[in-house]
């Protein structure tokens, strides 16, 4: 990771914050970008109530933090969530699963009114796809699910040893040129198997922060 890409991260993360309401309960992300939003959060002692996790790693970093982790089903549907993502196209559409925490990270986009997305320059394309897709899948159609990602153009590769909070795995799918996002994310969601797709189309961010600018909303 160069600096500049780091700095655009920490200065997108940063800004986020200024569109947190004091008192409220948010839902936070998984990555190297919310690693820098929650350690804003952790300065601003006592800004929120709490937040709701979207993986393991986040909830031990916001407790390091002394920031209390919350059950989406208690606290009901969020107003913020932020979040990074692997790519973002100018829809705001988004690959994310980079690290393998899709499947939460979707429930809590789909139970938020606002999600803010925040990267660094790297992450904007015009075409989504470069960036390999991952897909969460049930462990015994591994082998089932990657001949349907075949078909569909893809070159599926097994993210070999790595396990899901869920207790899944995750294939990445190599080689797609992602014209139609919305149809992509519907198809690869009929397959058996699948429990996730690390395509947010269907529900993209609202808002995208880039390098510390709002670009997109
Ligand atoms: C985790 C994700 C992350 O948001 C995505 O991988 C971006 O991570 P980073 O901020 O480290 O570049 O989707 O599942």
């Amino acid at each position: 990771m160069n600096a500049s890409a780091e700095n655009g991260k920490r200065l997108s993360a940063e800004s986020a914050l200024k569109l947190v309401e004091p008192g409220s309960v948010i839902g936070v992300g998984t990555g190297s970008t919310v690693r820098w939003f929650i350690e804003a959060l952790g300065r601003e002692r006592g800004l929120i109530e709490g937040a709701v996790s979207s993986s393991e790693q986040s909830t031990a970093l916001l407790r390091q933090h002394g920031i209390a982790v919350l059950d989406l089903n208690a606290v009901g549907p969020l107003e913020l969530y932020v979040d990074g993502a692997d790519e973002c196209n100018l829809q705001r559409h988004l690959i994310k699963g980079g690290g393998a925490a899709l499947t939460r990270e979707k429930i809590i986009a789909a139970a938020s009114a606002r999600f803010v997305c925040v990267i660094d320059g790297s992450k904007r394309v015009d075409v989504l796809g470069r960036f390999p897709l991952p897909v969460e899948v049930i462990p015994m159609a591994r082998s089932h699910v990657a001949r349907a990602l075949l078909d569909l153009g893809g070159q599926p590769v097994w993210r070999d040893g790595v396990v899901t909070d869920n207790g899944n795995w995750i294939l990445d799918a190599h080689g797609l040129a992602i014209t139609d996002p919305v149809a992509l994310e519907a198809r690869i969601n009929q397959i058996v198997g699948v429990v996730t797709v690390g395509l947010f189309a269907a529900r993209p961010a609202d808002i995208v922060i880039c390098d510390g600018e709002r670009i997109l909303a």
